[in-house]
């Protein structure tokens, strides 16, 4: 072994240890989900590589975050399991090969679901009433958030034809974006921090200690699984609990399919993909999970991962690229506008070479210097944006943005517009302007 391997094993662990702290307590992470998994992937192949390294405290050894002091502790009766990762067709084809040849059967049905992008829950049902419910914490351990559940309107309180017995259901709690949206309008304008998107934000909400702060927030739920049964229930896979579970008054995501082999699994994919802007709620991939309850149990968990489901990510909506230079276009009205141009990067399947940054302002908001290493992000068809910069790479060579006093085509001296806002070349035979003004016509 050598000691490279080992201080990058411990610097891994301190910084995904680091992160886990902001994501789960703070609810306030610095890094994007898939940089997140990138780190959790290294360490996880380097103790493969070093057995001798791994310690019982190593962040892949356990699931999520351990459970917040403030609330009560609830002891799962089945561990929460986590998923693994598969982030091409060809991680999923090998998954699935795995899966025929641990069953010894070519033809496993499956059934795809959106993974949804929130936070994992269990509902408690005694006799049909809802008893209990906390977060997954750390898998084994979750926080007792029943009060806060309960303000939920989509957790039914009371199940429709349960009979005696003891049921628990689990799922996730999300908030839709449009919500989230106006959620963090409402908090800019009233001059608190924005969350940094709607997971967090549903984190966030779900656990606070006055339920009427929870009750306030447009919190929802899909169920997507079975847990503890007690009592017997007559379902032999996880389609027909699904099924269900909607019977029982659970809300159940519509978009759900059983697939009979990988391409049907790869087209369900693709539609996911194609829809993921239109939906309004974030979904973060798929997750693909074997029917049979029977196959199941056979295939059983490796650590805290089943090997009878496995999550197909959607490809990173965010990437960090160098910011090589602001460049300046003329508008129509004459209005100069900085824009971006980037050291060519591939997000979410499109390469990027030029994001916006708004206007001047913007840019001293956030601190945007040329040769800045930046977080872009893209969002469906949108023009990509520039989100800000990655200070702890700076290098002291980054310069700061000054609007040109000259217009980049004329020469003209620029001048700020009426309302103070705008930098503009006031020449209107300037050769942009008309450019821009003939494309306008056209
Ligand atoms: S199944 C053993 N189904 O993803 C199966 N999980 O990375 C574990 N998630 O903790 C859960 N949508 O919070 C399942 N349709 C879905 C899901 C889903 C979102 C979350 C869940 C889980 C995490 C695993």
């Amino acid at each position: 072994m050598g000691s490279f391997s080992e201080e990058r094993v411990i610097f891994l662990r301190q910084e995904i240890n680091r992160h886990n702290n902001l994501y789960y307590a703070d609810n306030d992470p610095e890094i994007t989900d898939y940089d997140y998994d990138l780190l959790m992937i290294e360490l996880k192949s380097l103790e493969a590589k070093h057995p001798d390294l791994v310690t019982a405290e190593s962040p892949t050894q356990r699931v999520g975050a351990p459970s917040n002091e403030n609330f009560g502790r609830l002891e799962h009766r089945i561990p929460l399991l986590s998923l693994g990762n598969g982030f091409n067709l060809d991680d999923i084809k090998s998954w699935h090969q795995k899966t025929i040849r641990l069953l010894d059967n070519s033809e496993i049905q499956m059934v795809c679901e959106l993974k949804i992008d929130g936070l994992a829950v269990s509902l408690i049902y005694q006799d049909g009433i809802l008893v209990r419910g906390a977060t997954r914490g750390d898998g084994l351990i979750g926080e007792d958030v029943t009060s806060n559940l309960k303000t939920i309107k989509s957790i039914p309180l009371v199940l429709s034809g349960a009979g005696s017995g003891v049921i628990e259901v689990r799922g996730e709690v999300y908030m839709p974006r449009s919500k989230f949206l106006l959620l963090n309008d409402e908090r800019a304008r009233i001059g608190q921090k924005p969350f940094a998107n709607p997971r967090n934000c549903a984190a966030g909400s779900l656990r606070q200690l006055d339920p009427n702060v929870t009750a306030a927030r447009p919190l929802d739920i899909f169920i997507y699984g079975l847990g503890y049964i007690e009592g017997g229930l007559s379902v032999q896979d996880h389609w027909s609990a699904l099924q269900h579970m909607q019977r029982l008054g659970f809300r159940i995501n519509p978009n759900s399919r059983v697939c009979a082999n990988i391409s049907e699994v790869e087209e369900y994919y693709q539609e996911c993909l194609d829809k993921r802007e239109v939906i309004d709620y974030d979904a973060d991939g798929i997750v693909v999970k074997v029917n049979k309850f029977e196959h199941q149990g056979a295939l059983g968990s490796i650590g805290r991962e089943p090997r009878w489901a496995i999550a197909y990510k959607y490809p990173a909506q965010s990437a960090k690229t160098k910011l090589l230079e602001i460049g300046i276009n003329v508008g129509r009205t004459g209005t100069l506008n900085p824009y971006a141009i980037l050291a060519p990067i591939t997000v979410g399947g499109a390469t990027i070479r030029m994001a916006t940054l708004h206007n001047e302002e913007d840019i001293r908001r956030k601190d945007i210097r040329a040769g800045d290493t930046v977080i872009v992000e893209r969002a469906g068809e949108v023009i990509p944006q520039v989100i800000g910069p990655v200070l702890e790479a700076r290098t002291g060579q980054e310069s700061v943005f000054i609007m040109p006093a000259r217009c980049p085509v004329c020469d003209s001296r620029t001048e700020t517009s009426r309302d103070g806002k705008a930098t503009i070349c006031p020449n209107p035979q300037c050769p942009a302007q008309f450019i821009e003004l003939l494309k306008h016509f056209v």
